[in-house]
C-alpha cells in the first residue's frame, strides 16, 4: 500500500503554515466525505473498490475465454482521456518491458490503443497491424459522442465487419458507454455488442476502476481483483480524519507550496520506465480536476534517470517554480548485479557486486538532495513493488487526494468546462451541421 513522505519539504515551509494547510485539508476532507461539495453527484468513484461485483468480473472473464477460443491475439482499445489513460497506465506498469518482442502463442492478447489522436498515420498503421493479427476491439466512450474515438471506431468497425462479417464482428466488439444515451449506446444496442456501463456518477478521469479500466486490464492478462483489493485497503486507510492521513498531508503540502512559495508546477517524478503512463494518468487527473477559474498547479512529469539528462538541468537551475512528487517502488522484481571486469576500461569496478537497483536508488537520493539544495521541495509516494494490488492503491490515493486538494483550492474537481472550447472551433472548422454560425465567424477570423 502507498506510503507517503514529505520530509523533503521540511526545510522550505514553516511548521505553523503547514498546520494551517492541514486544517484546510481536513475541512476539505469533511466536504468530500460528507458529499456536500461542488460536483457531489460525481462521487461514485469513492466506493468503486467495494462496489464492483464479482459477477461483473466473471462476465469479463467470459469475454476473455470467448476471445481466447477465437484465437484473438490483438485487442484494440479505443478511447481518449479518462477513457484510456487508466488502462494504459496499468497495462504498461504491469507488462514486461519487452512483452511485444517476447510474445509467444497462448499469451493474453496484446492490447494496443486507438482513438486517442487524429493522426492519419497512426490509424492507417494500426490497420497494417490488424491485418497481420487476430483482432477484437473494446470501444470506450462515456458520452458516446467524442470525435477522436468515434472516428477510430468507425474505421475499425468497418474493417472488422469486412474481414469477419457483421455477426462475427459483433462478437469481437465490446462497448463501454453510458447506460442510456449517446451514439455508441445506440450503435451497440443495434449491433448487439456486449456492452458495459460507465456509471453516471463517475467522471472519465476517475473511471479506471470501472469497466473503462478493468476490462482492458483483465483482457491484457492482469489481476483486477488484486487491483480492487489494493484500492479498497487504501480507501479504508484514508478514511482516518487526522493529520497523519497521507492524502490530507499531500493535499495540504501541495496547496501550501503553491499558495505561499509560488510553486505553480508540480513534477511527478518516476524512476522506472513502467511508470511513464502513470504520470500521464496523474497529469490528466490533476490537470483536468484543478485547472479551472485561472487557478491550479500545472502538472508535469519526468521519467528518470533518462530525464535527468534532459530536464534535470532546468529542474536544478531554471526558474524556481516547481516542486516534485516522486513515485517509486521500494523493491524491484528482478535482480541484476554488476560484474567485475579485469581490465576495468570503463572504470566501473567500484560498482562490482552492486545491484543496478542500488545505483537507481542512489541516483534518486542524490537527485533529491541536489534538488532540495537547488530550491525544489520534494514529496515521495512509494509502494513496496509494482503489482496490481499496489497500482490499485496508487490510483485510489491520488484520486482521493485530488478531491481534497481541489476543495482546498475552492474548485469543483469533477467537471471540465474548458475542454469544450477546442471542440467548438474544430466542429465549426469541420462544418458540422448545427455549427453554421460558428463556421462563418471562425472563417472570417482566420481570413478565409
Ligand atoms: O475525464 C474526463 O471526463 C475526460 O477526459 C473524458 O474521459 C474524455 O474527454 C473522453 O470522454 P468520453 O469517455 O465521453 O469519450
Amino acid at each position: 500500500m502507498v506510503k507517503f513522505d514529505l520530509g523533503g519539504c521540511s526545510s522550505f515551509v514553516k511548521e505553523g503554515d503547514y498546520k494551517e494547510y492541514v486544517d484546510k485539508a481536513l475541512l476539505a476532507f469533511d466536504v468530500l466525505e460528507s458529499e456536500t461539495g461542488a460536483g457531489n453527484d460525481f462521487l461514485g468513484w469513492k466506493t468503486l473498490p467495494v462496489d464492483i461485483p464479482e459477477s461483473l468480473i466473471q462476465e469479463f472473464e467470459a469475454i476473455q475465454a470467448d476471445w481466447k477460443a477465437k484465437g484473438v491475439d490483438l485487442a484494440v482499445v479505443i478511447g481518449i482521456g479518462g477513457s484510456y489513460l487508466g488502462a494504459r497506465c496499468a497495462i504498461e506498469a504491469l507488462s514486461h518491458n519487452f512483452a511485444r518482442q517476447l510474445r509467444k502463442p497462448g499469451d493474453a492478447p496484446e492490447v494496443v490503443f486507438a482513438g486517442n489522436n487524429l493522426s492519419e498515420e497512426y490509424i492507417s498503421e494500426l490497420m497494417d497491424l490488424m491485418a497481420e493479427r487476430n483482432c477484437a476491439c473494446i470501444v470506450i466512450s462515456k458520452s458516446g459522442t467524442t470525435t477522436e474515438p468515434a472516428v477510430a471506431f468507425r474505421i475499425v468497425k468497418k474493417y472488422l465487419e469486412g474481414r469477419y462479417g457483421r455477426k462475427e464482428a459483433s462478437e469481437r466488439i465490446v462497448a463501454v458507454t453510458d447506460a442510456k444515451k449517446g451514439a455508441l449506446k445506440t450503435l451497440s444496442t443495434q449491433e448487439g455488442y456486449r456492452s458495459y456501463v460507465v456509471p453516471d456518477n463517475v467522471g472519465g478521469r476517475y473511471s479506471v476502476l470501472t469497466p473503462v479500466g478493468l476490462l482492458p486490464i483483465l483482457i491484457a492478462g492482469f489481476d483486477i481483483r488484486a487491483m480492487l483489493a489494493g484500492a479498497a485497503d487504501t480507501r479504508e486507510a484514508l478514511k482516518a480524519r487526522n493529520a497523519d492521513n497521507p492524502a490530507v498531508q499531500y493535499a495540504a503540502m501541495r496547496n501550501l507550496l503553491h499558495a505561499r512559495l509560488g510553486k505553480s508546477v508540480e513534477i511527478l517524478v518516476t524512476y522506472n520506465p513502467k511508470f511513464v503512463f502513470l504520470a500521464e494518468w496523474w497529469k490528466q487527473l490533476y490537470g483536468e480536476s484543478e485547472g479551472k477559474e485561472f487557478k491550479g498547479i500545472y502538472p508535469a512529469s519526468v521519467n528518470n534517470t533518462a530525464d535527468l539528462h534532459s530536464m534535470g538541468q532546468f529542474i536544478q537551475e531554471g526558474s524556481r517554480i516547481m516542486f516534485e512528487t516522486v513515485v517509486t517502488a521500494r523493491t524491484s522484481s528482478r535482480t541484476v548485479v554488476i560484474g567485475t571486469d579485469e581490465q576495468n576500461l570503463d572504470c566501473l569496478n567500484f560498482l562490482a557486486g552492486q545491484r543496478v537497483e542500488h545505483c537507481n536508488a542512489m541516483a534518486q537520493l542524490g537527485t533529491k538532495l541536489a534538488h532540495i539544495d537547488g530550491g525544489v521541495p520534494q514529496m515521495e509516494v512509494s509502494v513496496e513493488k509494482i503489482d496490481a494490488y499496489n497500482l490499485g492503491s496508487i490510483f485510489y490515493f491520488f484520486e482521493f487526494a485530488c478531491g481534497i486538494s481541489a476543495y482546498v483550492l475552492g474548485i469543483n474537481p469533477f467537471n471540465q468546462p474548458g475542454v469544450e472550447a477546442y471542440k467548438k472551433n474544430m466542429f465549426a472548422l469541420l462544418r458540422k451541421p448545427g455549427y453554421e454560425e460558428q463556421t462563418a465567424a471562425i472563417l472570417k477570423r482566420i481570413g478565409e
